[in-house]
């Protein structure tokens, strides 16, 4: 994980690092830090422990300097700390670096170039900027020379920004598996993990990929291979609108995008329709899924859950079978293959390494591949064959909201537009989702009372249903514990009986999901034998199926549909109990948005 900036140009440095960090502090915020190099060649670290906000008020904003890098952390190798911050330094005090990525062969470095060498942290970075100072030792080499030596013993991944105090005129790069951009201005260039980091400078950036190194000044790039061919490549625009990365009028980015769903869900639409007003999605990628005869979905926490419904959809509308994966496990328990598969790849961010690393080898394989993501022109945007994307605007805060909901309304288009089943008006029914999430959100304050009444001092809770209702109950556990603490479990309504249901207790929360006629008496049934047990029991049930002593009733939509409803007020549940036990919604602790380490 981790987010890196780098700026060369003519203007004051330090506000650009640090609001080019505080964009990108969603990858990452347990320390942070910038390196600025002033206009006579001085140069000066500022590094701190915590939130970009801790490092402001210990940089200098007096010193003259319009060239550095900079890096927000989520720790992987070494604990949280000042010396495990980045920048890094080599002893000589000549490189400086920042690192995204984890270097996978840090011991040998360490052994082969640097036996001698006392380090001061804990992190594979410090061992990689040494070894760039060992290769310096070599006079007759330029920095060019000296940086393309080192990348070639470092393996792992990493996107590197790197200043030679003895050529301050130059900024470094290179990438290989974690994302890097140019950022191109008229008298600057800046690299970012994230366009977001410094759209407010430029919209022109130019991707620079992997195995490949980068030479800034305020005028140029350069971009070669790590072997040494140049590369031509020419800038594109970002599409990122500024305005999108600000909260506004909201406390929270995440309350800001559970709100922003019923907007997302109707540009969707607007999105996948044709010019005669139909669902429709690419020829080629049409071709590909009906060529198909299984699918397999691989994905992570909240996008795996969207999965489900994705196999439910594909299913259930289109016929195909299909299975899903969590792709850390993949390498463990791959499928039995047979026949022409697909595979589908679902996130958010376009950048999960774990997904990333199934990806890989399902490209090795030779079997096609897609990508279902926000980021156009994301890792796995770029590698697989196909990509549909969610249309969903930046999703700042780390737990997922609207991403969920585009995944699942996205995976339904996929699937209405292989359907022979012409019955089923998606486009209409998704517009009355539409509404109805709009009516639910704007009766929010009902939402933070039950919050307050069901879980604010709780240690543990439950989320159940069956079917439709059973996927959402694992995204609504996800939720309310990644932020809030509390430790709940997404379970299957009729399989706790079958041992969990030890753990209920006196007063224990237990939030039963009701929306399909077929299970509701059976969940019912289920609600009964916890309540008995001592249980605090909350029912959200869909119109139609209710009884008088439920606590919150949704507005009726299509039976295939409900989970895009559902969810979002166990999206708000978690979002006021996690207020109301005093903890950041935006960034839980432990955590990052963009899991670029397996
Ligand atoms: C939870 C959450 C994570 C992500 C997961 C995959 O709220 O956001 O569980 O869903 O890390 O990330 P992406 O979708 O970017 O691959």
């Amino acid at each position: 994980m981790c987010g890196i900036v780098g700026y060369i140009g003519q203007s004051a440095v330090q506000e650009i690092l640090l609001s080019g960090l505080e964009k990108l502090e969603y990858r990452g915020y347990d320390s942070a830090g910038i390196f600025v190099v002033d206009k006579i060649g001085n140069s000066h670290l500022f590094r701190e422990k915590g939130r970009i906000a801790e490092l402001r008020e210990v940089v200098d904003f007096d010193v003259p300097a319009q060239m550095g890098i900079g890096h927000t952390r989520w720790a992987t190798h070494g604990v949280p700390s000042i010396a495990n911050a980045h920048p890094h330094q080599s002893q000589d005090g000549r490189f400086t670096l920042v690192h995204n990525g984890v270097i996978e062969n840090f011991q040998e470095l360490k052994a082969t170039y640097l036996p001698d060498v006392a380090l001061t942290g804990n992190t594979d970075t410090e061992i990689v900027v040494n070894v760039i100072a060992h290769f310096a030792k070599n006079d007759a080499l330029t920095t060019k020379e000296i940086f393309r030596e080192a990348l070639k013993v470092v393996k792992g991944s990493y996107a590197f920004a790197l200043i030679d105090s003895k050529d301050p005129e130059i900024l470094w790069a290179a990438k290989n598996k974690s994302p890097l951009l140019i950022g191109v201005g008229t008298d600057f260039h800046v690299v970012a993990s994230d366009a977001m980091a410094t759209i407010q400078l430029t919209d022109q950036y130019v991707e620079i990929h992997d195995g490949e190194m980068v030479q800034l000044t305020n005028t140029d790039f350069a971009i070669e291979t790590v072997s040494g061919s140049v590369i031509n490549r020419a800038p594109y625009k970002a599409t990122v609108d500024a305005a999108d990365l600000e909260k506004g009028m909201y406390p929270y980015y995440m309350l800001k995008e559970i709100d922003e769903q019923p907007a997302v869900l109707r540009r969707i639409v607007q999105q996948y329709q044709n010019s005669a007003g139909e669902l429709e999605i690419p020829n080629e990628l049409k071709q590909a899924v009906e060529a198909a005869d299984r699918i397999h979905i691989v994905a992570c926490g909240t996008s795996y859950h969207a999965g489900w419904l994705g196999k439910h959809f594909l299913e259930k509308m289109a016929g195909i079978p299909t299975e899903v994966h969590i792709a850390s496990e993949f390498s463990y328990n791959p499928p039995l293959i047979k026949g022409n598969p697909l595979f589908v790849f679902i996130s958010q961010s376009g950048e999960t390494a774990d997904s990333r690393q199934v990806l890989v080898k399902v490209k090795e394989w030779g079997y096609p591949t897609l990508t279902i993501t926000n980021v156009q022109g994301s890792t796995l945007s770029r590698e697989a064959n196909h990509t549909l994307l969610l249309h969903a605007g930046p999703e700042i805060a780390v737990a997922s909201t609207k991403a969920y909901t585009a995944q699942i309304s996205v995976l339904a288009i996929l699937a209405a537009t292989l359907s022979e089943e012409k019955d089923f008006a998606l486009i209409h029914e998704l517009g009355i989702v539409a509404n109805a999430m709009d009516s639910i959100i704007a009766e929010k304050e009902q939402i933070a009372e039950l919050a307050e009444a069901y879980l604010t001092d709780k240690r543990s809770a439950f989320y159940i249903g069956r079917g439709l209702d059973y996927y959402v109950s694992m995204e609504a556990a996800l939720k309310l514990k990644e932020i809030s603490y509390v430790q709940t479990e997404g379970f299957a309504a009729g399989e706790l009986k079958h041992g969990t249901i030890a753990l209920i207790e006196e007063g224990t929360p237990v939030i039963a999901l009701i929306t399909q006629a077929e299970n509701a008496s059976h969940t019912r049934g289920n609600i009964e034998e916890v309540r008995s047990r001592g249980a605090h029991t909350c029912v959200c049930v869909m119109e139609g199926l209710q009884q008088e002593s439920d606590q919150l009733v949704l507005p009726a939509v299509h039976p295939m549909l409900t989970p895009l409803l559902a969810v979002v007020p166990t999206q708000l549940l978690a979002y006021y109990a996690t207020l109301q036990r005093g903890f950041d919604v935006d960034k839980p602790r432990n955590l990052a948005k963009s899991v670029t380490v397996e």
